[in-house]
């Protein structure tokens, strides 16, 4: 979408999957404050997103949306002003059916006021659902909030939560800023692993402006290994992903906030060139060694060896695997070590990966070119 925004896919944390629905202004406001004091906002991690409940289950007597006074007393305007003295950005949700998944009212036939009252509020970020459809199409039901948010002058990044009904990458590019292609993930290795290989299909559509969402991250909360949050975040940035932490960013633990603030990690999916990376090979016994890999700015490549299996194997890049000429010269780095590993390597390059785990590289050519892969 040509709104601007989301040149580079969107950084920030989202509510939902670590705090559902108990989610209340003190939670956001701390929240904020944690991305600010960890150094989380200034790698990047910029939008705070509040996800379902926060609105009360009726619009008032004017048909307005209400921020739910137990939870949300101050308002949202007034928790807008808060993070935006924080130098951050503040996300809100609705839904594009007659009410959210959790049943507060959704935006279906209220595009209009509802996205002025958005924009009056202050918001920066509208993730918008798919529940309580009346079966109407997406593509009837998303592009009236784009239109919308348009009409209110504010720039609203447009994050499309359909869920990947009807191909969305075919069609939302025009409309939205990202969009789902899967259903929900959780904090299982299954769910992570079948979520990366179903947005694996639309790499071809993403771009600065707009991105495929395989969902938001679940680093941290509790239900993979550190090797599997790695190969999660890992293939996430690679895959230009939005990165939205779902954790408690409050309470991190060391190996989480390692995960989460690693620079070099960031900066390919933040790469301005923004070409998805793709599954490029799948080989070994049972099909554990696999190679994604993509094309970043200044003729760089960025490779991620993932061991899908539960054993540890050596996993070979070939450079005809990359699109790379097999006498090119390259110089690889490890964004997980941080550290230049190998340099002058011809034809092929190969390491020891951990079960479940994922290692990262960038490959630079030192002589010859890049061919496209
Ligand atoms: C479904 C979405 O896919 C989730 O990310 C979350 O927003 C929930 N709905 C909230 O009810």
């Amino acid at each position: 979408l040509n709104n601007g925004l989301a040149r580079t896919p969107q950084m920030g944390w989202n509510s939902w999957n670590f705090f559902a629905c108990n989610i209340n202004e003190t939670v956001i406001k701390e929240t904020a404050d944690a991305l600010v004091s960890t150094g989380l906002a200034k790698l990047g991690y910029v939008y705070v997103n509040i996800d379902d409940c926060w609105s009360t289950p009726k619009r008032n007597a004017k048909g307005k949306l209400v921020a739910d006074p137990k939870t949300f007393p101050s308002g949202i305007k007034t928790l807008a002003d808060y993070v935006h003295k924080k130098g951050l950005k503040l996300g809100i949700y609705s839904d594009a059916g007659i009410y959210t998944c959790q049943v507060r009212p959704g935006s279906l036939y209220h595009e209009e006021n509802d996205a002025k009252q958005f924009a009056s509020w202050g918001v920066d970020y509208l993730k918008y659902d798919n529940c309580y459809n009346l079966g109407i199409k997406p593509i009837d039901r998303y592009p009236p909030m784009l239109k919308a948010l348009n009409a209110t002058g504010r720039k609203i990044l447009y994050s499309m939560c359909e869920w990947g009904v009807d191909d969305p990458a075919l069609w939302a590019g025009k409309i939205g800023n990202s969009w789902r292609t899967t259903d929900d993930i959780n904090d299982t290795w299954a769910s992570m692993t079948t979520i990366a290989d179903l947005n694996d299909k639309w790499a071809a559509y993403a771009g600065p402006g707009g991105w495929n969402d395989p969902d938001m991250l679940e680093v941290g909360n509790g239900g993979m290994t550190y090797q599997e949050y790695r190969a999660h975040f890992s293939i996430w940035a690679l895959m230009k992903a939005p990165l939205l932490v779902g954790c408690d960013v409050r309470n991190m633990t060391a190996e989480t906030y390692q995960l989460v603030s690693n620079a070099e990690v960031i900066a390919v999916n933040q790469d301005s060139l923004g070409v998805q990376g793709r599954k490029v090979t799948v080989s070994g016994s049972n099909g554990c060694s696999q190679i994604w890999a993509g094309p970043l700015s200044r003729q760089r490549l960025v490779v991620a060896l993932w061991n899908r299996c539960s054993e540890a194997v050596n996993i070979t890049a070939s450079w005809e695997a990359l699109g790379l000429d097999s006498s090119t010269s390259v110089s690889v780095r490890d964004l997980w070590q941080h550290k230049d590993v190998a340099e002058d390597v011809t034809s092929s390059f190969a390491a020891q990966v951990d079960a479940h785990d994922c290692h990262m590289y960038i490959l630079t050519p030192q002589t010859g070119s890049r061919a496209d892969i």
